[in-house]
């Protein structure tokens, strides 16, 4: 099941991650990719497959603002991919080697967010059809970030983190929620760019977590297609962005990337306790997708309950209509409409 979204920006990695002059290597549904900075600061992504004989690019390195790869050395543009010199051409051998190129992927840097464009139609040099999504707490330096390896396709790991009913039985520990504080919500939601919000809110006492915030937190979560979930705490004036960033990898890999911004000073202080539970909130959910593919393996039929399973099927219904209208090449039309979801957690 080769089915990701495409025509849409993906989370990448952090800015930190790309040093200038140095290029790392990602896999982005399904595309392996070298990732790299410009001399200009700039980031720029290529496909990590030479068109010569496959030697990844990553390997290679930077040469002013082109990628050298490391077997027979051409060079490749960083902007447009465009090969730039076969070394071992003579002189008199006339050979356009513009003509070559490797896939380039269009990229950005946001904040400390950097995103890549993965176009469905892998010849297409058309500008995006969207923007990625602007976070101004993105900004600030990550106070932390933390991530996990689901063995999973994307839309498990989506479904299972925006699941509010597995909460007290994956998650339930000494801090945090437990099956018997269980108890009824009812929350507004409405449909958002590409997406849906859970209305802003006061979180439900339960929530220890919250505690150590101090004041009275609202919070405002939302979700956006290919996967990107925002967690945003005010209290007063002061803020927190938890972002989460589920990236596919390939059909049965998924990266889940976690990062906090705030301007929150106690949180950093308490960066080393914050971090312990994101990790083991990550870790959990990890735990149960390999319990989950046990199962997954012998593809049964799954189920969809209202209303707790509503935003699963708020998911499927944005994909399948975002693929639609880039294939009709019309606008796209939110299947979200706003209502309160209720369930027990
Ligand atoms: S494989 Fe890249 S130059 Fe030969
Ligand atoms: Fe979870």
């Amino acid at each position: 099941m080769n089915d990701f979204a495409f025509d849409i920006w993906y989370f990448a990695t952090l800015s930190g991650d790309i040093k200038t002059g140095q290029l790392i290597r990602i896999e982005i549904a399904g595309q392996p990719i070298t990732l790299g900075r410009k001399r200009d600061g700039s980031v720029f992504a290529l496909r990590d497959i030479c068109p010569h004989r496959a030697a990844p690019l990553s390997a290679g390195q930077m040469k002013g603002d082109t990628v050298e790869c490391p077997y027979h050395g051409w060079r490749f543009d960083a902007d447009d991919g465009k090969c730039t010199e076969i070394p071992a051409l003579c002189s008199d051998q006339d050979m356009d080697v513009e003509r070559i190129g490797v896939r380039s992927y269009p990229a950005r840097e946001q904040g400390h967010l950097v995103w890549v464009y993965i176009a469905a139609d892998p010849k297409s040099t058309a500008p995006p059809a969207v923007q990625p999504p602007y976070f101004a707490l993105a900004e600030l330096k990550p106070v932390m970030r933390d991530g996990v390896l689901l063995n999973c396709h994307v839309d498990h790991a989506v479904i299972g983190l925006m699941d509010p009913a597995h909460g007290p039985y994956v998650h339930s520990q000494w801090w945090w929620r437990s099956e018997k504080s269980m108890h009824e919500k009812a929350k507004a939601f409405e449909p958002r760019e590409l997406g849906f919000a859970m209305a802003r809110h006061s979180p439900s006492s339960n929530s220890f977590a919250y505690k150590i915030l101090g004041g009275k937190p609202e919070t405002e979560i939302t979700f956006r297609l290919p996967g990107i979930r925002t967690e945003h705490v005010r209290v007063g004036k002061k803020q927190l962005l938890s972002f989460t960033a589920v990236t596919p990898i390939d059909e049965s890999h998924t990266q889940i990337t976690q990062v906090f911004f705030t301007d929150i000073g106690l949180i950093k202080w308490l960066r080393p306790v914050v971090a312990r539970f994101a990790a083991a909130f990550l870790r959990q959910d990890a735990n149960m997708v390999d319990l989950q593919q046990m199962g997954l393996k012998h593809d049964p039929r799954l189920m969809l309950v209202d209303d707790a399973d509503t935003q699963a099927k708020w998911y499927h219904a944005i994909k399948r209509e975002w693929a639609k209208s880039r294939e009709e090449g019309r606008d796209f039309v939110n299947p979200v409409k706003a209502r309160v979801l209720r369930w027990r957690s």
